[in-house]
């Protein structure tokens, strides 16, 4: 059944575990994650980003996700809009069935330029508002999410911020989380710690000065009731880059948010955990090693099946390792 994202974090927290948010453009990945989660008895979250509706049309991603909840009627399911940037794709989006969205007012419209304190409460108030009227949830985001390592400008993805960011902005102010979620009421809120999106985050493995987690845990502290989330928080596993560079594949050398980290994360307040590059470079991986050992196949199902698989297999490893498995 579809639940919304307070129910869902709600139970997250009273039970102490965590919950993936997996990003979906496709019919595959919704089967995947779905399957994941019937093999794990895990509640779920679907996310799906602004591209991600335009790739696949609001209509069909509906119904898809109605087919979705009708394949797995003991799965509570939560659908969720990744990183809304206005008041309009937050409402459409609830037109379409998404029980929970995400005003991301850290950024203008752009989705680039980093906004000031007034613009990101006010639109995220004014979203909340609608909102709550019709029983959605509502994350926000407080802090510029990007690399203290690389100084948060443009990162090799493509991803990033725009102009010059402050080390200060990266990093989630404890003081004005605590301003922002009384000025804004949001039900989950998204906070900076030098997490970034995409496969590029880290040239080694992060240590307390590129990722602080002790951020996390003065936030938590001083909003012990707040559902906190964690954006960025892809662990880009060696295996799989391996994979992809195997079959021919060009990523270089790249570290993510090891799942220790994520896991003591959990230990203070974050219930929600986005990942869409781990199961990119899954997919991704798979249909390359089928395309490469078998260069005469042309049937999109050889490479989709074994693609899909390994998605499954990697979103049942964060259900278990985030404690959400057997809490649906
Ligand atoms: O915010 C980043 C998510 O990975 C979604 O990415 O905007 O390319 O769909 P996207
Ligand atoms: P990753 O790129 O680390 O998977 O992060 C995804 C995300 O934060 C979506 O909002
Ligand atoms: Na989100
Ligand atoms: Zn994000």
């Amino acid at each position: 059944a579809r639940i919304t994202l307070r129910q869902l974090l709600d139970h997250a927290a009273e039970h102490g575990y965590g919950v993936p948010a997996f990003n979906m453009n496709n019919m595959e990945q919704g089967l995947a994650i779905m399957e994941a989660a019937e093999e794990t008895k895990s509640p779920v979250i679907l996310q799906a980003s602004r591209g991600a509706r335009a790739y696949a049309n609001d209509v069909v991603l509906a119904k898809l996700i109605d087919a979705l909840v009708e394949i797995h009627p003991d799965i509570p399911v939560c659908m969720h809009l990744d990183h809304g940037n206005n008041e309009a794709t937050c409402v459409t989006a609830i037109q379409y069935g998404f029980t929970s969205v995400m005003m991301d007012g850290s950024l203008k419209e752009d989705g680039k330029t980093p906004a000031d304190y007034a613009y990101n409460s006010g639109i995220t108030r004014r979203v909340v508002d609608m909102a709550h009227w019709g029983g959605v949830s509502v994350e926000g985001e407080i802090g510029v999410l990007g690399s203290l390592e690389m100084g948060g400008g443009e990162q090799e993805d493509g991803h990033g911020v725009e102009g010059a960011v402050s080390h200060d902005q990266l990093l989630t102010d404890p003081e004005q989380a605590v301003e922002f979620v009384k000025d804004t009421h949001v039900d989950a809120l998204a906070v900076a710690m030098g997490t970034s999106h995409g496969a590029y985050k880290f040239s080694r493995k992060p240590d307390g000065a590129v990722l602080a987690m002790n951020v996390i845990e003065e936030i938590h502290r001083r909003l012990p009731n707040m559902h906190l989330v964690m954006h960025g928080s892809s662990s880009v596993p060696e295996e799989l880059q391996e994979i992809i560079n195997k079959y021919g594949g060009q990523m270089k050398p790249t570290w993510g948010v090891p799942v220790e980290e994520i896991q003591r994360g959990i230990k203070h307040g974050v219930r929600k955990i986005n990942i869409d590059t781990d199961n990119r470079m899954a997919l991704t991986g798979a249909i390359r090693k089928v395309l490469t050992e078998n260069p005469s196949e042309f049937d999109p199902r050889k490479y989709l099946t074994p693609a899909m698989a390994a998605m499954r297999k990697l979103c049942k490893e964060r259900f278990e390792q985030f404690g959400t498995a057997g809490n649906a």
